[in-house]
C-alpha cells in the first residue's frame, strides 16, 4: 500500500510529530510512506481565480508533485495540532486547493476524481481541552478529503499537551489507527 502523510506541524519530534511517528512505527515495512510537511511544502493560497470552475486541474502549478502523490496513494494521513480551534495557517491552504476536486464533482459532474478510493487517518493534539478545534478540524478535513475520493476511518486528539507530556495511551492510540487502513 501506498500511505500518504501530512504533518501540519512545524516542530520536528513535537507532540504531533511523535505520534506520527508512533502511528509510523506500526505500518508494516512493505508499506511505501511518503511524507509532506505542510510548513515545507508551502501551499500558495487559493484566490477563488475562478480556474478550477472552468477546467479540471489548478491555475497554480506548486502542488503538482504532492497531487501525483496523492493520486497513487491508498491511504492518508493526516496529522496536525490544534490552532486557534483550527488547523495551523498552511495546512488551510492545503484544504484550500482541494477546491478543484468541488468544483469537478459539483459543476462539472464527475463521479470521481482519482483512479482508486482512498482511506484517511487524522491525528490531533492540542495544548487546552480542544475538543471544539477537533471537532472542526474534523469536519473540516471530512468535507475537504470527500470530494477527494477519501473516507476518514479513524482519528483521535491528543489534549492538554500544554500541561502534560504526551501519554502511553496516546502513544497506544496512534498505533491502533492503523488497523483502521
Ligand atoms: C498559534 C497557536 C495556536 C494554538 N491554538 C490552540 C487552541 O486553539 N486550542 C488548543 O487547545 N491549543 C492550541 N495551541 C496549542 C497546540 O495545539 C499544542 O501545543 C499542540 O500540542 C502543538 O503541537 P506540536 O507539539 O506538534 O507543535 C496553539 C498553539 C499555537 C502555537
Amino acid at each position: 500500500m501506498n500511505f500518504l502523510v501530512i504533518n501540519g506541524s512545524p516542530r520536528t519530534l513535537g507532540n504531533t510529530d511523535k505520534l506520527l511517528n508512533e502511528f509510523l512505527s506500526a505500518i508494516p515495512k512493505e508499506n511505501k510512506v511518503k511524507q509532506f510537511n505542510v510548513y515545507e511544502l508551502a501551499p500558495v493560497a487559493c484566490n477563488a481565480c475562478g480556474y478550477c470552475k472552468a477546467s479540471d486541474g489548478c491555475s497554480k502549478k506548486d502542488l503538482e508533485n504532492f497531487f501525483g502523490y496523492y493520486a497513487e496513494a491508498d491511504a492518508i494521513i493526516i496529522a496536525t495540532p490544534v490552532y486557534n480551534f483550527t488547523v495551523p495557517a498552511p495546512l488551510k491552504a492545503l484544504f484550500d486547493r482541494f477546491q478543484r476536486f468541488y468544483e469537478a464533482k459539483h459543476r462539472r459532474g464527475a463521479q470521481s476524481v482519482f483512479p482508486k478510493p482512498k482511506k484517511a487517518v487524522l491525528i490531533v493534539t492540542s495544548g487546552g481541552d480542544g475538543r471544539v478545534g477537533y471537532e472542526i478540524i474534523k469536519r473540516q478535513a471530512e468535507n475537504v478529503l470527500k470530494n477527494a475520493d477519501t473516507k476518514i476511518s479513524a482519528s483521535m486528539l491528543a489534549c492538554e499537551t500544554d500541561t502534560r507530556p504526551l501519554s502511553s495511551n496516546d502513544l497506544e492510540k496512534a498505533r491502533s489507527l492503523v488497523r483502521y487502513i
